[in-house]
Order: C-alpha cells, then sequence, then structure tokens
C-alpha cells in the first residue's frame, strides 16, 4: 500500500447528478474525505445550494447538461490539459415507471439518451484524460432493477442493464491505463426519484422484496462511492458491481421472513 506521505496531490473527481439524492451525498462524502470535487447538474439552483455549504473550497460546480455533447465537451475542455481527474461517479439519470405495451421507442429514445448515451460520452471524455495521467476511478451508478427483471422498468431497467455490460467492458479495455470501472448498484433509496416511481401500492411490494425491510439512505450508498474511489481501498477492484441493496438481489422467490421452502 503506497505510504501516504508519497502521494501525489489529489486528482478531481468528477461526480454528475450532484444536485440531488445519491449524486449530492456522493459529492458531501467525497469532500468529508478531503477530495477535491467537481460537481454537475442541470439544476443551478441545487448547485448553488450545495456550493453554500461547502466552504473549505475543494468543490467547483458546472450546471450543464449532460445529453447536450457540446456542453459536456465544452466542460472537459474548461478543466485545462494539466488538471488531473481521479475519478467519476456517474449518478445522473431518469427513472420511468412504463409497462412495456405503452413503451413509445421515442420515449426509450429519450431514457437511453441520459441514463446509457450521456453516461459513456462523458466517461470516454474522463477516460481519454486519466489514460495520460496514471489512471483512476470511475463508478457508474444503476440499479437492481438493471441485474433482475422488475415490471414497468423496460427502458429504465434495460438501459441500466446495458450500463452494467458497457461498465465490464470498459473494466477490462481500460485496466492496462490504471483505469478502474465498478458499478453500484442500489435498492430503493429515498430520494426525489423514489418519490416520484414508487407510488402507489408498489412501494410495499418493493419494500416486501428487501429482507432488511426499508429504503436505503443515499448516504449509505455514498460509502460504496468512497470504497470504490479511494485506490488504498480498492485498488485491486474493477469490472464488479458492488449492490447496496438491503439484500435484494441476493433474495430468492419467497418471502424474505418465510422459513424453509
Ligand atoms: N432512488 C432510488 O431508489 C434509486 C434506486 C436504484 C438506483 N438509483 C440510481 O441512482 C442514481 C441517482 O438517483 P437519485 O435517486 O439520486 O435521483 P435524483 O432524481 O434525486 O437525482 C438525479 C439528478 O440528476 C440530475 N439530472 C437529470 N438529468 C440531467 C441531465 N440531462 N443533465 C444533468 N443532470 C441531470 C437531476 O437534476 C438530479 O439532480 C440514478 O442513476 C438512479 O438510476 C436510484
Amino acid at each position: 500500500m503506497p505510504d501516504p506521505a508519497d502521494r501525489a496531490p489529489r486528482g478531481v473527481i468528477l461526480v454528475t447528478g450532484a444536485a440531488s439524492g445519491i449524486g449530492r451525498a456522493a459529492v458531501r462524502a467525497l469532500r468529508h474525505e478531503g477530495w477535491p470535487v467537481l460537481a454537475i447538474d442541470r439544476d443551478r439552483a441545487g448547485l448553488e445550494r450545495l456550493s453554500t455549504e461547502d466552504r473549505a473550497g475543494g468543490l467547483s460546480v458546472a450546471s450543464i447538461d449532460l445529453t447536450v455533447g457540446a456542453e459536456v465537451e465544452a466542460l472537459l475542455d474548461s478543466l485545462g490539459p494539466d488538471r488531473r481527474l481521479a475519478g467519476l461517479v456517474s449518478s445522473a439519470a431518469r427513472g420511468e415507471n412504463l409497462g412495456f405495451l405503452d413503451l413509445s421507442v421515442q420515449r426509450m429514445r429519450e431514457i437511453y439518451e441520459l441514463n446509457l448515451f450521456a453516461l459513456a460520452r462523458l466517461a470516454q471524455g474522463v477516460a481519454l484524460r486519466m489514460k495520460g495521467t496514471g489512471g483512476g476511478s470511475i463508478v457508474n451508478i444503476t440499479t437492481v432493477s438493471g441485474l433482475r427483471a422488475n415490471a414497468g422498468r423496460a427502458a429504465y431497467g434495460s438501459s441500466k442493464a446495458a450500463v452494467e455490460m458497457l461498465s465490464k467492458v470498459m473494466a477490462i479495455e481500460l485496466a492496462p491505463f490504471g483505469i478502474r470501472v465498478n458499478t453500484i448498484a442500489p435498492g430503493p433509496v429515498l430520494t426525489a426519484m423514489a418519490a416520484q416511481l414508487h407510488v402507489g401500492p408498489e412501494r410495499a411490494r418493493l419494500l416486501s422484496r428487501v429482507p432488511q425491510g426499508r429504503y436505503a439512505t443515499p448516504e449509505e450508498i455514498a460509502q460504496g462511492v468512497l470504497f470504490l474511489m479511494d485506490p488504498d481501498r480498492s485498488s485491486y477492484v474493477t469490472g464488479m458491481t458492488l449492490c447496496i441493496d438491503g439484500g435484494m438481489s441476493a433474495a430468492g422467490s419467497f418471502e424474505p421472513s418465510a422459513p424453509g421452502g
């Protein structure tokens, strides 16, 4: 393990979806551990609120729409060629509760545009820079609905399943450059997205599938981000999915409380 005294100054970690939920909790946890962070979101007011909380000077913010390629390129250019990027956490996504028979290709495209294509575009730009500067860590936030089939998640779940495989391919291609790529697949988390997606009887049905019987807090998911970002803790971890889901993805077909079977 490297002696912390020998370490070069830490590079910056980019976090998308930083104005809300898991992204916001990740920014706060990373800042708490002293990482310089660039918080990215299209919600300018949310980013301003985040900035006012952080007076130590290690947080910068960028208000862009990640689905607009030119805005992403301008952001990467604005970092300047000498700024070392240590990490990328891609948390921005859109969730939709749409049955397969009600799903239009247009709607599906819109969801894929952010959840898959925008994530890939930014990750590629970041990886190209990391490649020349000794590597880094990329963490893509997916979901249990990208690993297991859940009704109503035809577009959202399949977009996240694609991110799962994309991340594994990235992991093996980028390993020679010292770039690690992993995903975190949360179960239900108390955020704005969950409030919009998990409505009515779905909420109780979902919780009955979580052995721990509760939602996660965004801060619990951020702990996984800290682990995967820190080379002292996770230097040999790449191509993996870390499920932070209260046991949801491990559970079988019986109710978690039912014995035997
Ligand atoms: N909340 C859950 O229960 C849950 C469960 C599993 C996985 N996830 C995943 O966790 C991640 C974060 O979800 P959350 O619950 O924190 O969501 P959230 O809705 O609280 O936050 C998402 C953020 O992304 C930003 N964003 C959306 N579109 C954008 C765009 N085009 N450009 C820039 N920013 C944009 C929003 O402004 C918002 O701040 C997502 O990838 C989601 O799929 C969430």
